[in-house]
């Protein structure tokens, strides 16, 4: 039974330049391993609470030191000497010393980096890469997939410096691409908009995920200029790729209805999934993410009901990774696909018990990275670990972006050569 030994904590930088929490965690097998967590700028009241310092005369008082304080002080001696393979106990028990519905006490971003340095450790325990450990660990005997990933090729919304108001505007390849193949499309088709951009005289510098971020008249005006990128490469729209939106609707919502470019008068729910239908029909989107407030279940269910079923319904600030609401949602047919964000709910514990949800009852998975994100690469290891249908990282640009396509591709070719 491989003990943990020492757990070290420090403060360091996100790709915002915003202070984040990183673990080293050493086991008394010499397996060592370092994990950091990301964070999100769209966030849902619904999401555990991430610690900020919020002293003002530190990073505009997003600092973590409390978060790392509450690591060398309280988690560390709890957890020093227990076996570390037990990831299961190990995150009850930090849940247990938070004691609160929201970790708000000990901070979700400190519990999260124990809870995923734990698992890299017990995979060095094992001398096997995580993504293998994860899948004999949680899945044994299942197949080894890369997911299909999806693109964000447009940021708008909180993460883009442009005038749109739907904050994601994805291209995702077919599933049937081999992922080498679907990351050479992302990357093509985003060379492609740049240089129609640029064209364009439109602002092509890049957004928070890496998708480019111009001023544009409406939202629709985003899928038809990605659509016609499209049809000028040698990729077939609705056959090679397809494209897909996060809205991110609680980001324009206000007082019941949606403040949007295409309408001009603000749109209430039936409004908003009226113009869904309508893009939908138009482009054959493939996804269609947090469409209306994360609080309109009723809205859910009937935008879930009159959109065709080819296009996936995806909760994200709707569930955020908690498998209570994803329970909540498939009884209401509230969404089709969720979400999988391990820092919205805390612990690698609880983020699997929400797959396991969502695999047993046909829901599509798809794992995702923050809008502020760092190099570490554990989602993708988890992604395919886990069989997560999709994931969702990012434009192909931007280092923290790309070390976890890379990732994915590092184990696409050692899974190629395994078979
Ligand atoms: P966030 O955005 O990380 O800023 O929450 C990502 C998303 O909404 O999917
Ligand atoms: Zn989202």
């Amino acid at each position: 039974m491989p003990k943990i030994t020492r757990i070290a904590a420090r403060e360091i930088l996100d790709s915002r330049a915003i202070p984040t929490v990183e673990v080293s965690l050493l086991t008394d097998s010499g397996s060592y391993s370092v994990a950091s967590v990301p964070s999100g700028v769209s966030m849902s009241k619904n999401e555990d609470v991430e610690l900020r310092d919020g002293d003002l005369d530190r990073y505009h008082g997003k600092g973590v030191l409390k978060a790392i304080d509450h690591i060398h002080k309280t988690l560390a001696p709890a957890l020093i000497g227990r076996d570390v393979t037990a990831q299961e106990k190990l995150d009850a028990v930090m849940l247990e010393l938070d004691g609160t519905p929201n970790q708000s006490k000990l901070g979700a971003n400190s519990i999260l980096a124990i809870s995923i340095a734990a698992i890299k450790a017990a995979a060095g325990c094992y001398n096997l890469p995580l993504f293998m450990y994860l899948q004999k660990r949680y899945r044994p005997g299942s197949n080894l997939r890369v997911p299909t990933p999806i693109f964000n090729l447009i940021n708008g919304g909180a993460h883009g410096a442009g005038n749109l108001d739907f904050q994601e505007f994805h291209v995702i390849p077919s599933s049937r691409m081999p992922y080498k193949e679907a990351l050479r499309a992302g990357a093509e088709i985003w060379m492609s908009l740049r240089d129609e951009l640029i064209h364009r005289n439109a602002i092509h510098s890049v957004g928070d995920e890496g998708g480019f971020a111009p001023n544009l008249f409406t939202n629709a005006d985003a899928l038809e200029l990605m659509a016609l990128v499209i049809k000028n490469s040698p990729y077939r729209l609705g056959l090679d790729v397809y494209l897909g939106l996060d809205v991110a609707a609680n980001g324009f919502y206000n007082s019941g209805v949606y403040h949007i470019k295409d309408s001009p008068k603000p749109l209430d729910r039936q409004g908003m999934t009226q113009l869904y239908q309508t893009l939908v029909k138009d482009y054959g989107l493939l996804g269609l993410e947090d469409p209306l407030d994360h609080e309109d279940w009723k809205g859910w269910t009937e935008l879930t009901r009159v959109i065709p079923e080819s296009t996936m319904v995806i909760g994200d600030d709707l569930i955020t990774t908690n498998a209570a609401r994803l329970q909540q949602a498939i009884t209401q047919k509230a969404c089709t696909a969720v979400i999988v964000k391990p820092n919205q709910i805390g612990t690698l514990t609880e983020t699997i018990a929400l797959l396991k949800v969502a695999q047993d009852n046909n829901i599509t998975t798809i794992s995702s990275h923050r809008s502020g994100e760092t190099n570490d690469t554990f989602i993708a290891d988890f992604s395919v670990g886990l069989g997560t249908n999709y994931a969702k990282f990012g434009a192909p640009d931007r280092g923290e972006r790309v070390a976890k396509y890379n990732r994915l591709l590092e184990i696409d070719s050692y899974l190629a050569k395994s078979t």
